[in-house]
């Protein structure tokens, strides 16, 4: 949701924690922690090796974790073959599904598939794109994830410039009356939420920044407070 005129939020700050932080011998007590948090998404790292330097999960993974929560699945493909997978990712249980605007040269396409599969449809760009190349496609997203980091790992620092691309990208998608809700994705912390937040941002995807803290669950309510309107 936007900012209003004068920066005020008018809806609090959706978080997802990122599953890929966590302790995956105790994957069972991570996603046990984002839901009594209170986590809005929880968020899933697909990575494959090829389009990252770091494999994760396949849709068996996502089906066995459907089965632990009712918290909706954010699942962020970093694959280099998209169109392969949206379909067993969204039937294995994801309610959201992005892939990367760098992995997929047929984004449109994509984009339609996986909202004519029921879930929505979110575009990833690296730190390194630019959002110019967003100008055909953005209506058609419901989300469009900022990437704070270069993908392929959890535990790395926020690239500072990316608050500013947040801001730009809620410009764009203000000044034309969109509904695209934007994601930060990378280096997030209780820190740094809230200027993200401030700066358009209406979803946070957290990994260290809640599953390197003592308290996980709790830290999700702390950084609602902080980002609150
Ligand atoms: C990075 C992933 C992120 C990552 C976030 O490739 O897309 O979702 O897990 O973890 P933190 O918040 O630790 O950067
Ligand atoms: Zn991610």
């Amino acid at each position: 949701m936007a900012p209003s005129a004068d920066g005020a939020r008018s809806r609090p700050i959706k978080i997802a924690p990122s599953l890929l932080a966590a302790d995956f011998a105790d994957i069972r007590g991570a996603v046990a922690a984002a839901e009594r948090g209170g986590a809005d998404y929880l968020h899933l790292d697909i990575m494959d090796g090829r389009f990252v330097p770091n494999i994760t999960w396949g849709p068996k993974v996502v089906r066995d974790l459907r089965k632990l929560t009712k918290t909706p699945f954010d699942a962020h493909l970093m694959i280099a073959e998209p169109q392969d997978y949206i379909e067993e990712f969204v039937r294995a249980g994801a309610q959201l599904v992005s892939i990367h605007w760098e992995a997929a040269t047929q984004a449109h396409r994509l984009i339609g598939h996986i909202k004519e599969l029921g879930a929505k449809a979110g575009l990833a760009i690296n730190p390194a794109t630019s959002l110019g190349v967003l100008d055909e496609i953005m209506p058609f997203l419901d989300y469009l994830v900022v990437m704070s980091v270069d993908p392929g790992f959890s535990y790395q620092d926020y690239i500072p410039t990316s608050t500013a691309k947040v801001a730009a990208a809620r410009r764009l998608i203000d000044e034309r009356k969109l509904k695209v809700e934007i994601e930060v994705d990378g280096g997030v912390s209780l820190d740094n939420a809230p200027q993200i937040a401030a700066a358009g941002a209406d979803i946070l995807v957290m990994g260290a920044g809640i599953y390197g803290t003592p308290a996980p669950a709790d830290m999700i309510g702390r950084v609602r407070a902080a980002c609150a309107p």
